[in-house]
């Protein structure tokens, strides 16, 4: 009976409340989540991709390159919005320290976007602190670029050299996009399957035009769902593999179990952990977990969790990955740890992960980091 209502409930609507089931007999102890910032005006450096350069800077004009737009800080202002429907248990009313621990990349988008949520997650109370103001303030922490672990492709001289990419790696598997392939090669006036590197980036210029109000050349415009996946697909060749996803979220990662293990220890910890950052973020967070089925390039604001949970019936500890592709929609995916599944055991969970776990300090000998580099933080300014 339940499947068949499961059944019903699919085929009638998006919203499948039968995924919920994979948490049910479960009590959510800590949430670990990182999110990509909201909607953004497009970077300097990929404008030349644009089919109308002219609207788009027009459009950019008003918040400047790489910042965050209105609809970024709505679709923000939705992304707090699941995070205090699902998490509410963990979460007072009122803003409380203990309970919450925030921190942003050193990027105006990625602050900007933190804010936008919390005004969700902490709306203004009956008894709130002003007459005038219908807002709380509540604080994130950040540091400078050149320390910041999620930052790895600005202060990571190993990781920016390339070292740790394998250039003789082969092309991966696009047969299923040859004829949208054709197409775009045929539109920007080269072999975009030769050159894939530049997918990622043209792909990422479309979303944000996009994003502006400003259609697409109609000469691609039917193809860029698959431009999307193509993209994705560039993003995990370039990004995706061994080392490449340990410089980039091996930290993070170790900080989840930082704080898990004190938890499971039962110490105070503040139990919704949210970290603002960008879609390399996102998804490299994907790679280091080791989960079986990568989501793609990262949509604006989406976010991907690990929540600790602890099994009602037998004690047990568990983590599960909890993808939220889009806030628009308020759906989470529930991801697959490799040789792990959704409810993946703790312990499991570390043994699974451990060689892509790294501490602060190996992390800055790896990367070859010196006091007195100079970093490059245009992608992110
Ligand atoms: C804040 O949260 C902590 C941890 O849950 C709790 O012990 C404390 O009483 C809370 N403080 C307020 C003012 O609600
Ligand atoms: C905040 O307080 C002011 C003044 O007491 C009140 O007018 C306003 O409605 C309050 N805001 C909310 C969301 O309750
Ligand atoms: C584009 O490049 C790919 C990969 O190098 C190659 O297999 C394909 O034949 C090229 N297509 C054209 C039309 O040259």
């Amino acid at each position: 009976m339940l499947k068949y209502i499961c059944v019903l409930l699919i085929s009638l609507s998006a919203v499948c409340y039968c995924q919920d089931s994979v948490t049910d007999g479960t009590e959510l102890l800590l949430t670990f989540l990182i999110h990509r910032h909201g909607d953004r005006t497009p970077l300097t450096s990929s404008l030349t991709y644009s089919n109308n350069q002219e609207a788009l800077i027009e459009a950019s004009a008003q918040y400047g390159y790489g910042q965050l737009t209105d609809a970024g800080r709505r679709r923000a202002y939705q992304l707090g919005q699941h995070i205090r429907r699902r998490y509410d248990g963990l979460l007072s009313p009122a803003y409380n320290r203990s309970e919450i621990y925030i921190r942003s990349t050193d990027s105006t988008r990625a602050k900007m976007t933190v804010l936008s949520a919390m005004a969700a997650v902490y709306p203004a109370l009956e008894d709130n602190w002003s007459a005038d103001v219908n807002w709380t303030p509540v604080p994130y922490t950040t540091v400078p670029a050149k320390y910041d672990f999620n930052l790895a492709t600005t202060n990571c001289p190993y990781l920016l050299s390339g070292a740790t990419f394998d250039t003789s790696a082969a092309l991966p598997d696009l047969s299923e996009y040859t004829d949208a392939l054709d197409q775009w090669s045929d539109y920007l006036g080269f072999n975009i399957t030769a050159n894939l590197m530049y997918a990622y980036a043209i792909n990422d210029l479309y979303t944000a035009q996009l994003s502006l109000g400003i259609p697409l050349d109609p000469a691609i415009e039917d193809i860029y769902p698959q431009i999307e996946k193509i993209a994705g697909i560039a993003l995990d060749w370039l990004f995706g593999n061994g080392d490449t996803v340990t410089l980039q979220a091996g930290v993070l990662l170790n900080q989840f179990f930082t704080v898990a293990d004190q938890l499971i220890a039962g110490e105070d910890v503040q139990r919704v952990q949210i970290w603002s950052a960008h879609d390399l973020n996102v998804f490299a967070f994907e790679g280091v977990t080791q989960v079986a089925e990568k989501q793609g390039v990262p949509k604006y604001a989406s976010a991907y969790a690990l929540e600790l949970r602890q099994v009602t019936e037998t004690g047990e500890y568990v983590v599960v990955p909890v993808y939220l592709n889009t806030p628009s929609e308020d759906i989470v995916t529930y991801l697959e740890i490799t040789g792990c599944g959704s409810l993946c055991e703790y312990e499991s969970f570390r043994s699974i992960t451990a060689d892509h776990t790294l501490d602060e300090d190996t992390w800055r000998t790896k990367c070859g980091f010196s006091e007195d580099m100079e970093i490059d933080t245009s992608s992110i300014d």
